[in-house]
């Protein structure tokens, strides 16, 4: 890559040896993060979230933190106005390739975009056509920004700037991890975060060559996954560090039932493998200023809170019921987000005088279930196939409790929005879930600690029995305000977990090369 004229604005210089913002130093560490999403520009779940708000709260905390994006239409209009960094050329597979640099609206974030016309703008999905099956070229497409991270972040792309960090999140940025170790001359080292290792990004063997990789990579010591390659792969082996979502989630994907067939190569990282807990948005969502929401609340006026309760059943068609537990599940509709045990248990709990507000969009056989569900008490039952960000806002602050029963979740952030919203979660005991909501007990009540109702089994049964849980609570009205109170004063915001992250990136800036 060679640099053109029109770089970042004035940023501290690259640091000459290892590391220029290690232990010791007053440089602010320089962080470039890598992704595929970001809120609210393009967002098919909770990574966006996280790419939008934790690189802001470490810039509040003294670093100097980038973006660096695919430059898919609602990019190149969101992050305006753009100047130009550096003319790659043509590379992957596109004719034209340049990186320009932006601003992220709300944050004023500098955003380093691949503008790569032939890779990214098109109609559709991040990942997959409108009609839901995978871009033919993403091997290509995300094969360009793990390689455009690397380079940027080893100084090769702007003159002005370059990383200490490069942090890339999920498979489609792993790749910057594999080019950065094979960078001859970069100090700069790589942290990688698996939000969910089920998504690894296999792509058929014979297009290695396209990767650009050395061919020592390409061995099951490398990319390869039994005949194909792998990009989450690359994270896995080759970043300094590796992260998960939530501590739980560190500890399964260790395992053979939650490994998705990496669990082998997640245990050779020993402890290179750490879970830190994502936060959340307490800006975005905060009930007390919610401009989506009929009413906004907070733990000491709760009226604002019936009165969304009572707007959302009117605002999805359900009987205006004062006295029935009212469930939200806002999710992707997948085998990992458990609706099936919900469409299982429904019959049942809608003779118990439950009702349920369900919004998601995904596998198109469970919304079909969904859809009919719906169709047999449409009073009891309201199902909002399709995505829209701020109904989830009135959804989960309008329902008395917010079920995630996932099969696995690495960090889950709904179940937060809902601590947040005073809606109980009842969540699976599993990954971020299980690290994020305490069950409620007779003794986690007296002692105020407990926040939702915690099930084990994925099974309709023990859904069931802990939305009955939450009904019985929800009869004693005492009981039921104690609890919420206790979930809204949870602290999740993004302040603790950018701290440690920091404080692990620092370790890795001033840990020796590995041989
Ligand atoms: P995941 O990333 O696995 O989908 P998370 O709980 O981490 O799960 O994040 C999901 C994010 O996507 C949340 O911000 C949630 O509100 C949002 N979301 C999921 N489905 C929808 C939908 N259909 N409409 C609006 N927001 C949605
Ligand atoms: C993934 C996970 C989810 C997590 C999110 C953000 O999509 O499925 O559990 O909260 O990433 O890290």
């Amino acid at each position: 890559m060679s640099a053109a004229a029109g770089g970042a604005p004035a940023a501290a210089g690259r640091g000459s040896a290892k590391g220029g913002a290690g232990a010791g130093s007053a440089a602010a560490m320089r962080v470039l993060h890598v992704a595929a999403e970001v809120f609210p520009l393009v967002k098919t779940g909770g990574l966006a979230d996280v790419v939008a708000a934790l690189p802001p709260a470490q810039g509040d905390q003294g670093a100097d933190v980038r973006l660096l994006l695919p430059g898919y239409p609602a990019v190149l209009d969101g992050v305006g106005p753009l100047r130009p960094v550096v003319d790659v050329g043509s590379c992957f597979g596109a004719l034209r390739v340049r990186l320009l640099l932006g601003r992220m609206p709300s944050s004023g974030l500098p955003v380093y975009v691949v503008e790569a016309p032939y890779l990214y703008r098109r109609a559709g999905g991040p990942y997959q056509r409108v009609e839901g099956d995978e871009w033919p070229d993403n091997l290509q497409r995300f094969a360009l920004l793990g390689w455009v991270g690397a380079h940027l972040a080893a100084g090769d792309a702007d003159a002005q700037w370059s990383a200490d960090i490069v942090h890339a999140h999920d498979w489609h940025a792993a790749l910057a991890c594999a080019h950065l170790a094979d960078h001859p001359a970069t100090p700069a080292r790589a942290v990688f975060t698996v939000h969910n290792l089920a998504y690894q990004g296999l792509f058929p063997m014979h297009d290695w060559p396209t990767l650009q990789l050395a061919t020592r990579h390409m061995s099951p010591a490398g990319l390869e996954y039994h005949g194909q390659l792998n990009f989450m792969k690359a994270g896995l082996r080759y970043a300094d560090l590796v992260t998960t979502v939530s501590p739980s989630y560190a500890g399964e994907i260790a395992t053979p039932e939650f490994g998705c067939g990496l669990d082998g190569v997640i245990r050779g990282r020993g402890p290179a493998v750490v879970g830190i807990l994502n936060g959340i948005d307490t800006v975005v969502w905060d009930p007390a200023t919610d401009q989506a929401l009929a009413a906004r609340y907070d733990s000491r006026r709760l009226e604002g809170k019936r009165e969304c309760r009572r707007a959302l059943q009117a605002e999805l068609g359900l009987d205006v019921d004062e006295g029935a537990l009212l469930v939200s599940v806002v999710s992707r509709v997948t085998p990992q987000k458990g609706l099936d045990l919900v469409l299982a248990a429904l019959p049942v709990l809608l003779t118990e005088g439950v009702q349920f507000a369900i919004q998601g969009s995904g596998d198109s056989a469970l919304e079909a279930a969904l859809r009919m569900a719906q169709q047999t008490q449409p009073g009891r039952v309201q199902v909002r196939i399709g995505y829209d960000e701020a109904r989830a806002h009135r959804m989960i602050a309008g329902a008395d409790v917010i079920g995630v029963p996932s099969r696995f979740e690495p960090c889950g952030l709904t179940q937060m929005y809902g601590l947040r919203y005073g809606t109980l979660p009842v969540v699976r005991r599993v990954g971020g879930l299980r690290d994020t909501v305490t069950d409620l007990t007779p003794r986690t009540l007296a002692d105020d600690s407990g926040t939702g109702f915690v099930f084990d089994a994925a099974t309709p049964q023990a859904w069931t029995e802990a939305v009955r849980r939450a009904q019985a609570l929800k009869h004693v009205p005492e009981d039921w305000h104690r609890a919420m109170r206790i979930a809204m004063a949870r602290e999740h915001g993004w302040q603790q977990p950018a701290r440690a992250y920091l404080a692990h990136y620092r370790a890795v800036a001033d840990a020796p090369p590995a041989a």
